[in-house]
């Protein structure tokens, strides 16, 4: 069996960097690495448009936009949409120099409120950190577009990720990154370089994810099952639940930038009872083990007229088989294709990433 490096060579990974500067920061579950594998199955098949239903990064999305097809990105989380209005659905727009000065620097005669200083002490970041996530949330909010807005997140966002010990938000666990003990993970020079830097070094990067493919594309932040149908291709890749039943609670690891990207609803949003200042949870029928498997049949019936491509895990909950016995009562052709050896960023298990495919 060939290794996951050797799969990937196959498929021209040089070309594929070139093309596509991603984000270097985790996030769970993201198709970065996978894309040419995924690409070289979805090119196959003929389509014009496509829906990126379970956005996250919008890795997948922005593919598929680069390769000229007029791309839906949708997802639940409103930090994500941020993320596809910047790199998706804007064509053009993209933060100037005094953009970025009338970001960073607090203006004059402006009251600021002090909601993260106040009330995460100790938490994610240190007291001279929230102070400038404070200031910096509100002045993206005064920005003149919601274009302008999006991009200036897309490098809040990325920011705050590769300053978080694990990229992630589940913990009160600043004493790992102030704690002068040796460690076997993480960086702690990255942690520890200031918001501003990261913040400046990831407004260039998304600047340059800036383009143009003359189609209008679009992001959404819906529940997935409010997404219209109407796609040639519809691409989804849900939140993973293993087959014991342990799912990705998505808002539970990221809740912080969702509630950055909202920052005057926050205090309404926050389980003022949780120690790490979660949000309130929502239902959400995708960490829900009893619904999983009719949520598929769901979205397949109302996109039966589509293309239909589902990334999963052949560990998962429900099967594959099962994922492909529903997609079958809609579609003539199911196939599902294989790439072994592909480990999970948290995960010590070797499990095998799986491109269910129904024409
Ligand atoms: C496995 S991740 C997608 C990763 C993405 N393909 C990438 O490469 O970054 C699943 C995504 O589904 C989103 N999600 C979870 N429940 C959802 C729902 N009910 N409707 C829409 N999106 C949802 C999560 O916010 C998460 O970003």
């Amino acid at each position: 069996m060939k290794t996951l490096r050797e799969q990937l060579a196959m498929f021209n990974i040089a070309d594929f960097n070139r093309q596509l500067t991603i984000p270097t920061t985790r996030y769970q579950g993201s198709k970065a690495k996978l894309m040419p594998w995924l690409w070289s199955h979805l090119q196959e098949l003929s389509f014009d448009s496509a829906l990126d239903a379970f956005g996250g990064t919008g890795v997948v999305g922005y593919w598929l936009k680069s390769q000229g097809k007029k791309v839906t990105y949708n997802d639940v989380l409103r930090f994500n949409y941020q993320i596809g209005m910047a790199i998706i659905e804007n064509q053009r727009e993209t933060l100037t120099d005094e953009d970025v000065r009338d970001i960073l620097s607090p203006a004059s005669g402006m009251k600021y409120q002090s909601f993260i200083a106040d009330n995460f002490a100790n938490i994610y970041y240190t007291d001279e950190e929230n102070q400038w996530l404070d200031c910096v949330a509100q002045n993206i909010n005064r920005l003149p577009s919601a274009y302008k807005q999006a991009l200036a997140y897309y490098a809040l966002i990325q920011a705050c990720l590769v300053k978080r010990p694990f990229n992630l938000f589940h913990r009160r666990n600043l004493y790992i990154r102030t704690a002068e003990v040796a460690r076997s993970f993480g960086n702690k020079t990255t942690w520890d370089r200031p918001f501003e830097q990261h913040f400046l070094s990831f407004v260039a990067e998304v600047n340059q994810l800036v383009f143009d493919n003359g189609e209008e594309n679009r992001a959404l932040h819906l529940d997935i099952l409010n997404v219209p149908s109407g796609h040639d291709l519809v691409y989804f890749d849900p939140p993973y639940t293993t087959a014991a039943g342990a799912s990705v609670d998505y808002l539970d690891f990221y809740h912080f930038l969702e509630g950055l990207v909202g920052y005057d609803q926050w205090p309404r949003m926050v389980d003022w009872h949780s120690a790490h200042r979660r949000l309130i949870r929502r239902d959400n029928l995708w960490t829900d083990k009893a619904k999983l498997r009719s949520n598929f049949r769901q979205l397949f019936d109302i996109h039966r007229h589509s293309l239909v491509a589902v990334s999963y895990r052949s560990d998962g909950m429900p099967a594959i088989g099962e994922i492909e016995t529903d997609l079958k009562m809609f579609k003539r052709k199911v196939q599902s294709h294989y790439l072994s050896s592909y480990q999970y960023a948290l995960s010590k298990q070797r499990t095998q990433e799986v491109l269910v495919i129904g024409e």
